[in-house]
């Protein structure tokens, strides 16, 4: 089977995270009769430096082809970061209806988390955050610029095919593992978008009998994912609220260079795009220490996706094998001195 893929590295450590995982992918892809071809584009804020644009005006035709998109990040010191975000991956996310953002959180063996009380294998969920609208909606404006009275106005948007799009994929994932569905919302102060969406959830929880639904606000799951974090399957969140649980989620667990995210177009009509959830990362950024396992576990999440089990178990299996190897090369985020080029070729060593 061969795959197209559309590689955009993007700014700052974007490249050098996915320039030093394709090796390691290109090799287990080989081992397996998988065979890859990529096309780069150089799309991200040099461009937008240099051109004015993130991407080129036909960018989302050149994208649609292909079997999935690999990003690495945007961000540029230079660059407002609204400017970086909605030019390219929000274009992507929302022009490509990746309504599902799928992001695992796992505690590895050997690494050592911030909670004093969890192990291996104790934390070990997945939030699904709606990934095009709710509170990222592009809907707002500012008036009376400069004068005392000065106003901006940011709105949020829920539509029906958004919510209940990523609430069912969220039903889907929870009856595949515990059957736990942890919804998180702040319907109590946000008495519209998070009401409705708490009535789809209602209306899709009877297809789904067998899973169990929890409702939690999202200043109390905050509290929870510090005080519980073992109790959570799967759970479900807006845009906004998904971005931080995820952020708190990557740091629970070890590091933001560890966690993987996946943008996921559940009708499969245009490619699913799959990046590390870390940004661009400027106060590291030429150094070589960025840890590229996040991006290795968003190449697995990418495998599984396009049906390629084997091949995605054979990431994890490398990744995990290392993490409990207390001789392996480590970055900096994880208690290590090595840099990002020693821990890809480590991985490759671990392959097969
Ligand atoms: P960040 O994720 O880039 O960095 C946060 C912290 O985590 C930093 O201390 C960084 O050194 C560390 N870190 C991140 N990735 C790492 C890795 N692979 N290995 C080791 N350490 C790692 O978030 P920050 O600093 O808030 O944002 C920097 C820029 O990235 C901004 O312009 C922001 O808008 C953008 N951004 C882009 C995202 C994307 O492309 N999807 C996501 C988040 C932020
Ligand atoms: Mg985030």
């Amino acid at each position: 089977m061969t795959y197209e893929i559309a590689l955009i590295p993007g700014d700052g450590i974007g490249p050098e995270v996915v320039d030093r995982s394709l090796p390691v992918v290109e090799a287990a892809a080989d081992a397996h009769g998988v065979s890859l071809e990529t096309t780069r584009y150089d799309w991200g804020s040099d461009r937008y430096l240099a051109e004015g644009a993130m991407m080129p005006d036909d960018g989302l035709d050149r994208l649609r082809g292909y079997d999935a998109i690999f990003l690495g990040a945007v961000g540029h010191p230079e660059v407002p970061d609204h400017v970086t975000l909605r030019g390219l991956r929000l274009e992507i996310t929302k022009g490509f209806k990746q309504h599902v953002c799928k992001r695992p959180s796992y505690l590895f063996e050997g690494v050592t988390g911030p909670l004093r009380d969890y192990g291996a294998g104790e934390i070990d969920f997945v939030v699904y955050r709606q990934n095009t609208e709710g509170e990222y909606a592009d809907i707002g404006g500012r008036e009376y610029r400069g004068h005392d009275n000065e106003v901006a106005f940011q709105g949020a948007m829920f539509t029906r095919e958004g919510t209940e799009t990523i609430v069912r994929a969220a039903f889907e994932a929870a009856s595949e593992r515990e059957g736990k569905l942890t919804n998180v919302t702040k319907s109590n102060a946000q008495a519209y978008g998070m009401v409705f969406w708490d009535d789809v959830l209602r209306e899709i929880a009877g297809e789904y009998p067998d899973v169990e639904v929890e409702r939690l606000l999202v200043d109390a799951a905050s509290m929870d994912f510090v005080r519980r974090p073992d109790e959570f399957d799967v759970l479900v969140a807006s845009n906004l609220f998904g971005d931080i649980l995820t952020d708190l989620g990557a740091g629970i667990s070890g590091s933001m260079g560890l966690a993987p995210s996946s943008n996921i177009d559940p009708t499969q009509t245009h490619p699913s795009m799959f990046e590390p959830v870390h940004g661009s990362a400027f106060d590291i950024t030429g150094e070589g220490v960025a840890n590229p396992i996040g991006t290795v576990l968003s190449w697995e999440l990418l495998w599984a996706h396009l049906g390629e089990d084997a091949l995605a178990r054979e990431l994890r299996a490398a990744v995990r094998a290392q993490l409990a190897d207390p001789d392996a090369p480590r970055t900096p985020d994880i208690g290590g001195e090595s840099g990002s080029e020693a821990v890809a070729n480590d991985l490759r060593t671990r392959l097969g």
